[in-house]
């Protein structure tokens, strides 16, 4: 007799989590593979958080804390808010969570009911979409155009068919880095408070800007639900550790959910967390490296025959038109992972309609990876044309 298995949890891979698996056993048979797939930064935790960490393991005893996080800590966060955009926040409404990715469980369960639609952006993270199908909520797929940065916008929300229960944004967006400008929020924020749309707003990547003003919803509207991460401009993404701003109504609904799923988030992680915002020295060195790298391949991409790339205001990606090289994107990446030794993602995790005519290059890692992967595209480019 064959035992059950859920229909919701047949849900799509995190493709570039396959592609990190697939360039990790090249690397492990001799290969020295270049990772340009994987959105990490190749840094370290700050210094201060990992001597925070050290001393905490050392002298504290670490057990569960509240569910939605140390008080200190969502103050601290809070005081980011004023510092960073000049926003006042109630720590109270502040709930730290297991990464980001703990934040989208939460919030679209504490948002959404099964059957809700809930639109997002392609090209767009591939959680949102494969989290809120295994929660039964439908995700609405909003084509979205280079012409608008690759961002949704109130007319091409008309244009969905149907009710919208909810929209997430994310500015700068994986994969294309994209941002959504002051007045574009504006405009967003305005359309959604006027259709009764509960908006969740990615900043994973806030602070990785290259000459953009990272614009937080929040300005505009209290009652959207923020999501953030030490993950990334932070560099901390092993630590596991986010957080959102949530609006006073889906408060204790929250802390349910959370006290239920997680107990609570990482205990070491949230003390060594604090000395995060006491290290933007080092943080801001980082995105100096992050417009480096960028520079070198805007510049040398199109040598390689990359020369349709989406303009990268922020984060760490660099998304490719690959139409005129290939109908078939997961195969050009598998390709270009065994013949030039350069792992990518294909556009297929960001967008399951034109995906197959896009990758995504991350250049999240060192200028000497960069340097080096460049060139690789360019030789396989020669030689295989
Ligand atoms: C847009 C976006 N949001 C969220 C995440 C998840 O980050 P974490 O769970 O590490 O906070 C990622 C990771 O790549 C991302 O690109």
């Amino acid at each position: 007799m064959t035992l059950k298995i859920s229909s919701r949890g047949q849900i799509d891979p995190f493709i570039v989590m396959d592609v990190m698996r697939d360039a990790n056993a090249l690397d492990a048979t001799g290969a020295n593979i270049v990772h340009l797939e994987v959105g990490q930064p190749g840094t370290p935790a700050p210094e201060r958080v990992r001597e925070a960490a050290a001393a905490a393991a050392l002298s504290e005893r670490l057990g569960y804390t509240d569910a939605m996080g140390i008080v200190p800590l969502r103050e601290r966060i809070a005081r980011h808010y004023r510092d960073f955009y000049d926003v006042e926040v109630d720590p109270a409404g502040v709930v730290v969570t297991t990464g980001s990715s703990g934040s989208f469980l939460l919030s679209f369960l504490a948002a959404f009911d099964e059957g809700d639609r809930v639109a997002l952006a392609a090209p767009g993270y591939p959680a949102y979409r494969n989290i809120l199908s295994a929660l039964g909520v439908e995700p609405v797929v909003v084509e979205t155009r280079l012409e608008d940065r690759f961002q949704p916008t109130p007319e091409l929300l008309g244009q969905v068919e149907g009710r919208i229960d909810g929209l997430i944004v994310a500015s700068p967006s994986n994969p294309t880095g994209t941002m959504i400008d002051r007045a574009g929020m504006d405009e967003l924020t305005q359309y959604c408070r006027k259709n009764g749309i509960r908006l969740i707003s990615d900043e994973i990547y806030h602070g990785i800007t290259y000459g953009h003003e990272s614009v937080t919803a929040l300005s505009f509207d209290p009652n959207a639900l923020i999501i953030n991460s030490f993950s990334k401009y932070f560099s901390m993404t092993g630590w596991r550790l986010g957080w959102m701003i949530v609006p006073p109504d889906m408060l204790r609904s929250i802390e349910c959910l959370a006290q239920n799923l997680f107990i609570s988030p990482p205990s070491l992680s949230q003390v060594a967390a604090m000395a995060a915002f006491d290290s933007l020295d080092e943080l801001r060195e980082n995105v100096v490296r992050y417009a480096k790298n960028r520079e070198i391949l805007l510049a040398e991409l199109p040598k390689a025959g990359f020369d349709r790339l989406a303009p990268a205001d922020g984060a760490f990606y660099i998304y490719a038109d690959v139409g005129e090289l290939t109908n078939d994107s997961a195969e050009f990446c598998r390709r270009m992972l065994t013949e030039a030794q350069v792992a990518a993602t294909p556009g297929l995790d960001f967008d399951p309609y034109r995906g197959n005519a896009y990758v995504r290059f991350s250049f999240a890692g060192s200028e000497d990876d960069i340097i080096r992967g460049v060139q690789r595209l360019k030789d396989w480019r020669i030689n295989t044309s």
